[in-house]
């Protein structure tokens, strides 16, 4: 106690004496972390301004082109003092038209540190050049290594395992037999189990290339497209809307048809490339290609109706995770602390976005836009600045410095292409689009039909009143005569409006402009005023038989509403006098609100003819061939997803602070395979089955997932299975376990794709990825298998609760499973002995053969089941049955062996 007082005041006389009163400046705690965050960006080792770099206390005392930074015990005499206090302008760091002045304390603090000798640890490290991070360089395809068992080699993935193998001593474990391989694989490729048959066939097959076969025929089938599809589903954040009420708060309607997008493009092996192009920019790349369009259900799906920020944000942060496995987020507030993102950067990547809105397009077929349409994106405000937030706070944006897109400087390996895209009428004046002045035709003419069917009942009806007697009680009913001839006249009149209102929009957009444009749009103004008149007067005719038939209390609200429908005829026949050249066109689309403020008059305004071009330069640079990340990342979502872990366990985050992949080479080999690899619809390469069909057919991924057997030195050397000398065994997810029951149960409905099946319908047999899923809303049985969040899902979690055993047990999906898969057996089998039952189950529920003491196990629990249930109808078969459902609930049915 005493010591430390002397101590300090000891230290307080001799600064107080030679340096003034300050206390001793700790370098590392606070000045360190000052310049890092304020000033590293332009003097570290990214950029050096003015050749200084500011990130070791010897590196400030070296300076830059002016000389020292620093002199030590002279901040009166350092050039970096008579930069911060600088006036302003250029020369004061930061400099002024970037970043706020350091406070008065900061600017003492870094003098006292400079008069207390400007030291800093003599072993201090200066920041490693981001240049070197592995990540952002480009992915180099390095020759295939030499292993020492090349029998073990199938293809070059085995290679790469196999030198660590051979590193670490460790010795790859057989195949897995041929049932559970072929299980693993159906499992992993299409998300269903073999069937029995398959199982028996492939065991059979004596072909050498039985398994490639497999393989082939599993990539091929229509239900791959969905089990991958779900998987990138996660990944790219898919959601059904959700709100409040019937208010659309979040994602959009019918945003299915981005899900159908993803599915039918996998299955069609589009090229990843090619998807993440349409993804992002399909309305500047493919302006009038509706099945391309619904692509950018990925950017509607960003969709935030309360806060634009929020929004534009999260665009941001996952565009950039799920492509790049970039954290751009964390460079919102500050420069990112690890990765060379500067905030600067960050809005630049948002400005990228900041025209785009959402809006539903008419789809073929429907005009009702609850019913169906195409949630898409489409650039609408072409002069919507991005601005600077001051650490990220929106109520601070720096308005007099609006920012361009732009890429972070690290990553900008080539020019961006930013050129506006000019866009075919039909992409922007959506209701050119033939099929919907048909489809509004096609309902008029229902409605016609419908008309002329009221018409005839009100004739009959008014028949049966004048039959019972001339007055008073059939002048209602000839009222409503009268009314059903007007809504008939009413709608007679539409079709005729709605073909000049189609002409006069054709030529209106028609280039160079149609010469008898301005008569078209007078035929139009004039037919639906027309048409306007007729309908004034089929509400005046409704009204006048509703005031007929009202009673003494409805009598005044009746005739009020009749006033003001002969007003309304008085009004449009007035405009019919002068029709003028005021018409609707039909629009074929509905602009989604940009925000809850949002007003009819600007969701009614015309689209902008161009769109800015952003996107689609983005994209390029996304998918260029030099791009460090795009795919590495995708790379790694694929093998994660078949070999039970990642190579970079970090699937987001691919940056400085993310982790190392444990097999750099063999990632780079795959990432520069992927692009160069050609897929059908892809001559431009990134070819997803081509990657599949390598990572499937290696010898890895066909070795047992059991270390039984295994030289105690992989135990002991590599326990975690780091370097893959055995399979990971892994759990289903949610929808393969619900899929695969169904399919055993042989109740599964196979018909793929269209409008989502409604979270509660538990009589549904579709595949499960075609459950309605949003935050709000979402199928319980797959919600206890660890569904994916919609809020974010690079990964699945994979729990073990014991709600998942009840649901297994318990539910009455897995209840009817277990039953149908015995009855189906029963009827196959026919009479046979309980151990021959018992084989069939094995194979059916888990693709396996029992063991001899299974066999035991099993014929003893039916001998006591058969006991309990001596005398009851159907003993044996009800014996079975349980012994079904406790197969469907041992650990290696929900488990990938
Ligand atoms: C946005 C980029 C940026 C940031 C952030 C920034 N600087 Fe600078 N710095 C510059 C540029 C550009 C110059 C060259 C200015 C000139 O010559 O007009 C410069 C020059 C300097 C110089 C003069 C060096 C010489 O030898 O001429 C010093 C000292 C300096 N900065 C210190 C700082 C400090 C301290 C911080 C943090 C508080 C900081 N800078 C933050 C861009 C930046
Ligand atoms: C909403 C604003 C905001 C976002 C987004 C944000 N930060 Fe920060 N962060 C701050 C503030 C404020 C500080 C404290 C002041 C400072 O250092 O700039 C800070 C400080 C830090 C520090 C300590 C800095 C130091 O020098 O000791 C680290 C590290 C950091 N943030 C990392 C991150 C990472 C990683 C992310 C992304 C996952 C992130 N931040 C996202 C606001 C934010």
């Amino acid at each position: 106690m005493r010591a430390t007082f002397l101590t300090a005041t000891f230290l307080g006389l001799v600064s107080g004496g030679a340096l003034g009163a300050a206390e001793p400046v700790d370098y590392l705690r606070e000045v360190k972390p000052l310049l890092t965050a304020r000033c590293q960006a332009c003097h570290g080792a990214l950029q050096q301004k003015a050749g200084l770099r500011l990130d070791t206390a010897k590196l400030l005392r070296e300076g830059g082109n002016s000389g020292p930074a620093v002199v030590p015990g002279k901040s009166s005499a350092s050039l970096l003092i008579a930069h911060l206090t600088a006036a302003g302008g250029k020369r004061r760091m930061p400099p002024a038209d970037q970043d706020e002045a350091l406070s008065e304390k900061q600017v003492l603090l870094l003098r006292d540190w400079i008069d207390q000798g400007a030291t800093g640890p003599a072993d201090e490290k200066p920041e490693a050049d981001p240049k070197d991070h592995w990540a952002f360089r480009p992915p180099v395809r390095r020759a295939v290594p030499k292993v020492k068992d090349t029998a073990r080699v199938r293809n070059p993935i085995d290679a790469f395992l196999g030198a660590e193998r051979d590193k670490h001593g460790l010795t790859p474990q057989p195949p897995a037999d041929r049932s559970t391989l072929l299980r693993r694989v159906a499992l992993d490729l299409v998300g269903l189990p073999p069937t029995r048959e398959e199982l028996a066939a492939f065991v059979a097959d004596p072909s050498a290339d039985a398994y490639e076969k497999a393989v082939d025929r599993l990539l091929a089938s229509p239900q791959y497209g969905e089990r991958w599809g779900r998987h990138w589903m996660d990944v790219w954040r898919y959601s059904d809307w959700w709100g409040l009420g019937v208010e659309v708060r979040n994602s959009q309607k019918h945003i299915w048809h981005w899900r159908d997008w993803i599915i039918e493009s996998l299955n069609a092996d589009k090229g990843y490339g090619q998807m993440v192009r349409e993804m992002v920019a399909a309305d500047e790349l493919y302006p009038d290609d509706l099945d391309r369009l619904r692509a950018t259900g990925f950017l509607a799906r960003q969709y935030f109706l309360f806060n634009r920020n929020t929004w534009l944000e999260e665009t941001v942060e996952h565009t950039s995770k799920a492509f790049l496995g970039l954290t751009m987020n964390c460079a919102k507030c500050h420069d990112h602390k690890f990765d060379p993102i500067s905030q600067q950067d960050y809005y630049r990547f948002r400005a990228f976005f900041e025209p785009y809105q959402v809006r539903t397009d008419e789809m073929p077929g429907e005009t009702d836009f609850e019913k169906d349409g195409l949630p898409r994106a489409f650039d609408c405000n072409l002069d919507a600045p991005t601005y600077r937030f001051v650490r990220g706070d929106e109520r601070q944006p720096l308005k007099d410095r609006p920012l361009a897109p732009g890429l972070p400087r690290l990553l900008a390996f080539a020019d961006l292409d930013i050129r506006p895209v000019p866009l075919p009428a039909e992409a922007h004046a959506p209701g050119l689009r033939p099929f919907v002045l048909e489809d509004h035709l096609r309902l008029a003419e229902q409605k016609i039909d419908e008309a002329r069917a009221a018409l005839a009942r009100a004739k009959k009806a008014l028949a049966d009143a004048e039959k019972v007697g001339p007055l008073p009680p059939s002048e209602p009913a000839r009222a409503a005569v009268v009314a059903a001839e007007k809504a008939l006249a009413a709608a007679q009149a539409q079709p005729a409006a709605l073909r000049a209102r189609a002409l006069a929009d054709r030529a209106r957009h028609q280039q160079p402009a149609a010469p008898d444009a301005q008569n078209l749009v007078r035929s139009a103004a004039l037919a639906e005023k027309q048409a306007g008149l007729a309908s004034a007067e089929e509400n005046l005719a409704r009204a006048e038989w509703e005031l007929l038939g009202a009673d003494a209390a409805k009598k005044a609200p009746a005739e009020a509403k009749r006033n003001s429908a002969r007003d309304a005829v008085a009004a449009a026949k007035k405009a019919l006098e002068a029709p003028g050249e005021a018409y609707t066109p039909l629009r074929g689309t509905l602009k989604t609100l940009e925000n809850n403020l949002e007003t009819a008059a600007s969701r009614g305004k015309p689209f902008p003819t161009t769109s800015s071009g952003r996107r689609s330069a983005l994209a390029r640079w996304m998918t260029d061939p030099r791009h460090p990340l795009t795919a590495r990342v995708a790379v790694n979502h694929v093998w994660m997803r078949h070999f039970g872990k990642p190579l970079v366990p970090t699937v987001f985050d691919f940056g400085r602070k993310g982790t190392a992949p444990t097999h750099p080479e063999l990632l780079d080999w795959l990432a520069c395979e992927l692009m160069a690899s050609g897929g059908r619809e892809s001559p431009g390469g990134w070819s997803l089955k081509h990657l599949h069909r390598l990572m499937v057919t290696s010898d890895a991924y066909r070795m047992t997932s059991s270390s039984a057997g295994a030289p105690t030195a992989n135990r002991t050397a590599d326990g975690e299975n780091r370097y893959y000398w055995r399979m990971n065994p892994v759990r289903m997810e949610a929808q393969v376990i619900r899929d695969s029951l169904l399919a055993l149960a042989g109740d599964l409905d196979l018909r793929m794709g269209g409008p989502t099946v409604p979270a509660a319908d538990e009589t549904s047999r579709r595949r499960s990825l075609y459950f309605f899923h949003s935050h709000n809303e979402y199928q319980k049985f797959l919600s206890t298998f660890d569904d994916a969040s919609v809020l974010e899902c690079y990964r699945r979690a994979e729990s073990i609760v014991p709600q998942q055993a009840l649901a297994v047990s318990n539910s009455r999906l897995a209840l009817s499973a277990a039953a149908r898969i015995n009855a189906r057996l029963h009827e196959r089998l026919g009479e046979v002995s309980d151990a021959e039952f018992v084989k069939a189950a094995f194979e059916t529920v888990l693709a396996a053969t029992p063991t001899a003491d299974e066999q035991k196990e099993c014929a003893a629990a039916l001998k006591e089941l058969k006991e309990l249930l001596k005398g009851q109808p159907d003993a044996l078969r009800r014996a079975r049955g349980d012994l079904i459902q406790a197969l469907v609930n041992h650990n290696d049915f929900i488990t990938v062996r």
